[in-house]
């Protein structure tokens, strides 16, 4: 959700810049800008409508010397996406630049205030008012850039990442957070800004994570200085970063989506990796071994996620009450946020999120954390809010996923849960020995058995080519599938816009089966499973009105074959890892269908992969 980029150092800024705003485009891409300060002294302002390649095509004339700089990837929030709405925007002197991530809630009281002082706003973004009124606080005060941001921070309400360049100081930039993320770069006399490490990464792997209320004072030549707001100075604490380039590269896939969906079977040999021994005799999930005490006496366990990770948290839901007996429930970060939950003395709040930065969930970690539960993460992005504002957690360890639509964190993150549901229930003793072996062996190999899926790809691929032109689409799952049948509709409606519901397929005959037809495709999930013969005649009732089914089978199945119009079918795993390798087709479904119909699928319209507002 808009993406920033700084440089300061001795190399040109400019290529610098636009490197790491194509890595962050996945955060936003419907405009995008560059401020830097030229050889020549001259504080230049370049933007644009469009993706970041149009910024470039705007930018080839101009002057872009010049070795500071700031530049932004938007989603818009406040203003339409267009020249003037897009970020940077200068100070009413255009002495400055701001760009800026998250949302003023207090923007129209502050616009108001200096309206009425006699400033004149050029754009409709909340974002305009930080600048003018760091402006406005300087002249008046008669104190420098850091302080002025300072003072005006103290006024503004709501969520932002901001970064500034001056054009009187071209050796200082000035960047600032509070619930959206920023990682300063340090490298070798030269500094690096951005939302995430990925623009960082192929220069140092040298980085600081800003925390909340902190204030980068990034000086050439100069140590790396932190002050909070009010000017206490704090000590920078320096990491490594373990991602490498590679992984932030197409690989020779025609998009990330693609490469990410194929990447699957060693993501999740590394999630597994160091958790369960090379036997397949236990699992060690460090997170809930440490807290042992904690989790053997919940009474109670919350999930709170977004988006796919919802889907993942559903399928955790079945795992714990299934494997531990321990009650769970699972909730939208931005239901539980607002709604006055109870959260009782015993009760776990595990929080999920892919980024680790979704304004919802970082929210509800929040909530929960002041009504003193105690809060486990699963998250991929190391260092990210989340990861940070827990008390304990796991990472999902699938690397950077780049395409918007979730894939290989939505496997990672049912695999972690799978991994803490089988700790806790050896602790717990809910499992039986013979049982517990089975499923850590089961879950050992699922990564070969996602490469088998992966082989039937150009079938999928051949398949999807007969849906392209579908309006209307209904994905059918029980039991532990009804959530992987919900995250199949999401990967379909994101990526390619067609109209895609995911139901419990029981649940069919209460209402949604007036929409079939012979026009109505309907994917059902029906692998060999407990409730595999309630499935069939879930199907049956979809046939008798006409229906078109994919059926997503196990291998060998000819029950459901004989009743489907399509079959694509997936190795036999144990009955709470079918999600694991029922999501792949799905996923590849969503894919093919998309590219036929020539969508953007690694940045489809609309959506943005880092939702850090609201
Ligand atoms: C869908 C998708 C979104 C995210 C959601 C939560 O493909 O990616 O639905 O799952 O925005 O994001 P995280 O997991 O980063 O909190």
């Amino acid at each position: 959700m808009c993406g920033i980029v700084g440089y300061l150092g001795g190399r040109d800024a400019y290529p610098v810049l636009i490197k790491g705003l194509h890595r962050l485009e996945y955060r936003g891409y419907d405009s995008a800008g560059i401020a830097m300060v030229s050889a020549s002294g001259e504080l230049n302002l370049y933007k644009s409508k469009g993706k970041v390649a149009d910024l470039e095509r705007f930018a080839e004339s101009k002057d872009i010397s010049g070795t500071i700089g700031i530049a932004h990837t938007r989603w818009a929030t406040h203003g339409e996406p267009n020249d003037l709405n897009a970020h940077p925007h200068y100070s009413q002197s255009k002495n400055l630049a701001l760009i800026h991530n998250g949302i003023i809630e207090n923007y129209s009281v502050l616009r108001l205030e200096l309206e009425s002082k006699g400033f004149r706003f050029r754009s409709s973004t909340d974002t305009e008012v930080i600048v003018y009124l760091i402006e406005y606080i300087m002249q008046t005060n008669g104190v420098d850039l850091c302080t002025a941001v300072q003072l005006a921070l103290h006024q503004v309400v709501g969520a932002y990442a901001i970064a500034l360049v001056a054009k009187d100081n071209p050796d200082q930039i000035i960047a600032a957070r509070k619930s959206s993320p920023l990682v300063v770069g340090i490298g070798e006399g030269e500094y690096f800004l951005a939302s995430d490490a990925t623009p960082i990464v192929e220069y140092t792997d040298k980085v600081v994570y800003l925390n909340d209320g902190e204030i980068a004072v990034i000086r050439r030549d100069a140590p790396l200085k932190i002050v909070d707001l009010d000017n206490v100075e704090i000590t920078p604490e320096v990491k490594r970063l373990a991602m490498n380039l590679s992984q932030l590269e197409k690989g020779g896939y025609p998009h990330f989506m693609l490469k990410e969906i194929y990447e699957q079977p060693q993501t999740l040999y590394n999630c597994i990796r160091g958790r369960i021994n090379v036997e397949g005799t236990n699992v060690v999930l460090s997170g809930v071994i440490d807290n042992r005490d904690k989790f053997l006496h919940a009474s109670r366990i919350i999930i709170v996620a977004c988006g796919t990770s919802w889907h993942a948290a559903l399928i955790g839901e079945h795992l714990i009450e299934d494997l531990c007996r321990i009650p769970v429930e699972v909730e939208y970060a931005s239901e539980f946020r607002y709604r006055n939950p109870v959260i009782c003395p015993g009760d776990i709040v595990i929080a999920i999120s892919q980024s680790g930065e979704t304004a919802d969930t970082l929210a509800a970690v929040e909530l929960a954390k002041s009504r003193g539960a105690f809060i486990y993460g699963i998250c991929n992005v190391v260092g990210s809010s989340i990861a940070r504002a827990t008390d304990s957690g796991s990472y999902i360890h699938v690397g950077p996923e780049i395409g918007v639509a979730s894939t290989k964190a939505f496997t990672g993150q049912v695999t972690v849960l799978s991994m803490l549901a089988l700790t806790l229930a050896r602790l717990k003793g809910t499992i039986g020995e013979d049982k517990f072996v089975r499923m850590v062996q089961g879950l050992q190999a699922i990564p070969d058995k996602i490469k088998e899926v992966l082989d039937h790809a150009d079938a999928i691929a051949d398949l999807s080519k007969i849906f392209t032109y579908a309006h209307n689409f209904i994905y059918l799952g029980r039991g532990y599938n009804y959530p992987a049948a919900l995250e199949g509709a999401l990967k379909l409606k994101e990526i390619s816009y067609i109209h895609a519901e995911g139901y419990p397929a029981a649940e069919m005959k209460h209402g949604p089966i007036a929409l079939i037809d012979a026009e109505m495709p309907v994917v059902a999930i029906a692998t060999t499973d407990s409730i595999y013969e309630k499935t069939i005649s879930n199907i049956q009732e979809i046939k008798a009105r006409r229906g078109k089914v994919i059926a997503i089978v196990t291998e060998g199945d000819s029950v459901v074959r004989s009743i489907a119009d399509y079959c694509i079918e997936v190795p036999r795993v144990e009955e709470p890892f079918a999600p694991l390798v029922a999501s792949v087709p799905l996923q590849l479904l969503a894919y093919y269908i998309a590219v036929h119909k020539g969508r953007d699928v690694d940045q489809p319209r609309n959506l943005a992969k880092s939702v850090t507002v609201e």
